[in-house]
């Protein structure tokens, strides 16, 4: 006798009772740039179809995202200028402060994240502060805990700090508390790699370091027993959500991180993945929904609960009709 596993693959509705894994909107994060000024929609070349917005444009933005079914938001920062301890990052007018305030003020059931770092806002692109040529660790959790606060007294319901210093998620769950921000939540960037798949982010955030490179604070792309190192240290400096970065060169992470720990794990499917797709689309070369849908999968299967990725919409779109 043959045994037969294709029976179970027969009709579209067989092959959904037996579905094994799921890609809602529910767990999707759409990361969104903005930046000063009004009714700006800047497109980016390098990752089609997202653009740099101005706090206007992103608040249309913010209420289509949530009439997909989109859980969350994630903002970043373009500020008007840049110096050599990135002030407006805790500036209370600066552009994120802005944004979240008028997104929480329009779509307050939106889940707000804001990315917690000092790249986009220091004159030198590095994600800390500079003494003596190197990044400094202890300096950088002080401003990283005022940039945190002033994310917070915005309206952010989780900030997320994506500088890898050590020690920065207990610095600001410590201010949080002690501020009376006991209700905001870190989701931390617990596992991020030194990964030339942040080239276009870069490119759309202005974030290049001037000098160097950011070896010296983010992970080697060759070691994974380091990714539970650094995912424990998390959970118990007091994260509420941990992220691995970026997603599909490290799926066996996500898989690792997600069996040690209990908390929810997210994987932000970032911008060099996303670039690629949309490119060999354009180009013909593939199909971009079929292969974005079966990269999403990818993530989950791997064990990610969240989602932060630049198809969000794509997907919600592509769920709504109820095909997949
Ligand atoms: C800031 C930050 C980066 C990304 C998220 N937060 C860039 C970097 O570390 O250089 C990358 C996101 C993406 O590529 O989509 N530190």
């Amino acid at each position: 006798m043959i045994i037969r596993p294709r029976r179970l693959r027969r009709t579209s509705h067989i092959r959904k009772m037996v579905r094994e894994t799921y890609i809602k909107a529910d767990n999707l994060i759409f990361p969104i740039f903005v930046k000063h000024g009004k009714g700006e929609r800047e497109p980016i070349p390098s990752m089609v179809g997202q653009y740099q917005l101005s706090v206007d444009e992103l608040v249309k933005e913010a209420e289509e995202v949530r009439s997909l079914g989109i859980s969350g938001i994630i903002l970043f920062g373009l500020p008007r200028v840049k110096d050599k301890v990135g002030s407006e990052a805790y500036a209370k007018d600066g552009i994120v402060q802005k944004a979240v305030a008028a997104v929480k003020e329009t779509v307050p059931e939106l889940v707000v994240l804001t990315d917690v770092c000092l790249c986009q806002y220091t004159d030198h692109g590095h994600c800390g502060i500079i003494q003596d040529g190197r990044v400094d660790n202890d300096a950088t959790l002080d401003i990283l805990s005022r940039v945190a606060i002033s994310h917070a007294e915005a309206g952010a319901d989780f900030v997320s700090p994506s500088d890898m210093m050590d020690g920065r998620v207990k610095a600001i769950r410590e201010i949080l508390e002690r501020d009376g921000f006991k209700d905001t939540g870190i989701l931390a960037y617990a596992v991020k790699y030194a990964s030339s798949f942040y080239g276009p982010f870069r490119e759309a955030a202005d974030s290049k370091p001037q000098f160097g490179d950011r070896r010296s604070y983010q992970m080697d792309p060759a070691n994974a027993r380091e990714a539970i190192k650094e995912s424990l240290l998390d959970v118990e400096e007091g994260a509420d959500i941990i992220m691995v970065k970026p997603a599909l060169p490290y799926l066996d992470i996500i898989n690792q991180v997600r069996s040690h720990i209990h908390l929810p794990v997210a994987a932000y499917n970032v911008s060099g993945e996303y670039a690629m797709v949309k490119a060999a689309d354009q180009q013909g070369w593939i199909d971009g929904e079929e292969v974005m849908m079966e990269m999403l999968f990818s993530i989950r299967r791997a064990g990610a609960d969240l989602i932060l990725t630049y198809f969000a919409k794509d997907a919600a779109k592509i769920l709504a009709t109820h095909e997949r």
